[in-house]
């Protein structure tokens, strides 16, 4: 295999979408009662509330907006300053979607937080809304009909990177058909539902995730009595955004969602000041994850890489076709333990490393991608990912 460091090209990128939903067991995501229904349970609202913090933007749709009339804030007084310190607004943008923009202006969507908040309205609608929306949002013409690639893009324009989906039914089955969900948390309440009048999580559509090409269940997790499953759809199209210009065609879009992945991990970690807060996950030349690791997961003194490389057995031999896959650059040197990541990748046997911010000289000089290159490892940059990765770590660079 061929050493050497590459750079990736990408064109309009688009946000990354988590689309994140509540249902019962039997796929109900509220009764027909016309009163809101609690699905999850305070420790999973308060999840919620943690992915909330986490994202630039979120999105329901006009119908939810009018069933449910929700805040969508960040309720955690501890979250808004965390995200204040970092730069940003208290609390994400709210985004809506409208097709016949009949939306209330006194409804909490608009009236609540101080924030901007997006009407995207299909065309012959949108005068409408900005006659009754004047003052309190932005309405953006969204075209006839409503082009969801389009209001990606303008999301990402605006400077959203991460956008949270919170539903309702028919905005999952837009996103979810489209392909256009990157991640998906579905949360299982331990009870029925059992009304064919209430809304289900998705309707008809032409999902690309049928039998034939199941999406890959990343983790379950119990949280009191309820499940959260996170899905990773795969790619299914390319749309014109996020493509990647080099390598073999498709590698570099699914080098792409697997760091994206990483860097998501990398939000799991216990906030530090004297170290980074990263991300890895290994997959094999199948697409199968062999495991995932992020810092001080177990120990405080855990390195990404060495998290997730330790769950795997060395005599792996999925190890020989396997991707590392890290937010930051694997490091060279550490004082706190004998062997660097770079080293126990190489012990590993792991053919390939794609990461996406190069280690800046804060801890410790790392000299990462050159060491595994010159080993003969295939190491490839994602560096328009690199901001992403660095911002989990903003607080380490204040000013
Ligand atoms: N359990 C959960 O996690 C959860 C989360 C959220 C909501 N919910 C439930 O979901 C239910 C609401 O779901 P829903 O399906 O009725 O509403 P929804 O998905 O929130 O919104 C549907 C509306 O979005 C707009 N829209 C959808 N597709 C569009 C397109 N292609 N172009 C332009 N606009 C488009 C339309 O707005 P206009 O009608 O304005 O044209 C449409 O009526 C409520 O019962 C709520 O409680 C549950
Ligand atoms: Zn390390």
């Amino acid at each position: 295999m061929m050493g050497g460091v590459f750079l990736e090209v990408v064109v309009g990128v688009r946000p990354y979408v988590l689309l994140s939903v509540a249902m019962s067991v039997d796929g109900f995501i509220d009764d027909a009662s016309g009163a809101p229904l609690a699905l999850s349970n305070e420790a999973d609202f308060d999840r919620v509330d943690e992915v909330r913090a986490g994202c630039d933007a979120i999105l329901v749709g006009a119908g939810t907006v009018r069933a449910d009339d929700p805040r969508l804030l960040v309720r955690s007084d501890a979250r808004r300053a965390e995200r204040v310190r970092r730069g940003l607004g208290a609390t994400p943008l709210k985004v809506t979607l409208t097709r016949n923009g009949d939306l209330d202006p006194a409804a909490r969507f608009f009236t609540l937080g101080d924030v901007e908040k997006l009407v995207y309205a299909a065309s012959p609608s949108v005068e409408r809304a900005r006659a009754s929306l004047a003052g309190v949002a932005t309405v953006v013409d969204a075209g006839d009909p409503l082009d969801l690639t389009a209001v990606l893009t303008d999301l990402a324009a605006r400077g959203v990177r991460r956008l949270m989906v919170e539903g309702g039914g028919e905005i999952h089955t837009l996103f979810l058909s489209a392909g256009l969900a990157d991640e998906l948390h579905l949360v299982i309440a331990p009870f029925f539902v059992g009304d064919p009048a209430a809304p289900r999580f998705t309707g008809t559509g032409p999902f690309p995730h049928g039998p034939d090409n199941r999406m890959h269940l990343a983790e379950t997790r119990q949280i009191g009595d309820v499940v959260l499953l996170r899905y990773l759809p795969k790619p299914v199209h390319e749309n014109g955004a996020k493509r990647a210009s080099a390598g073999a065609p498709g590698q570099g879009e699914t080098d792409r969602r697997w760091l994206e992945y990483a860097i998501e991990l990398s939000r799991r970690c216990p906030t530090s000041t004297t170290a980074f807060a990263v991300g890895a996950v290994v997959v094999d030349g199948e697409g199968t994850v062999l495991a995932t690791g992020h810092s001080r997961e177990s120990d405080p003194l855990d390195h990404a890489e060495e998290a997730a490389l330790a769950k795997i057995p060395a005599d792996d031999p999925r190890l020989a076709t396997a991707t590392l896959y890290t937010s930051l650059e694997p490091c060279t040197t550490r004082a706190s333990r004998p062997r660097g990541c770079t080293e126990l990748t190489l012990a590993a046997g792991i053919p390939r490393v794609v990461f996406a911010w190069r280690e800046p000289s804060l801890f410790a000089d790392c000299t990462g991608a050159e060491t595994l290159s010159a080993a003969g490892v295939e190491v490839v940059e994602v560096s328009d990912l690199a901001a992403e990765a660095r911002q989990v770590n903003a607080h380490l660079f204040p000013g």
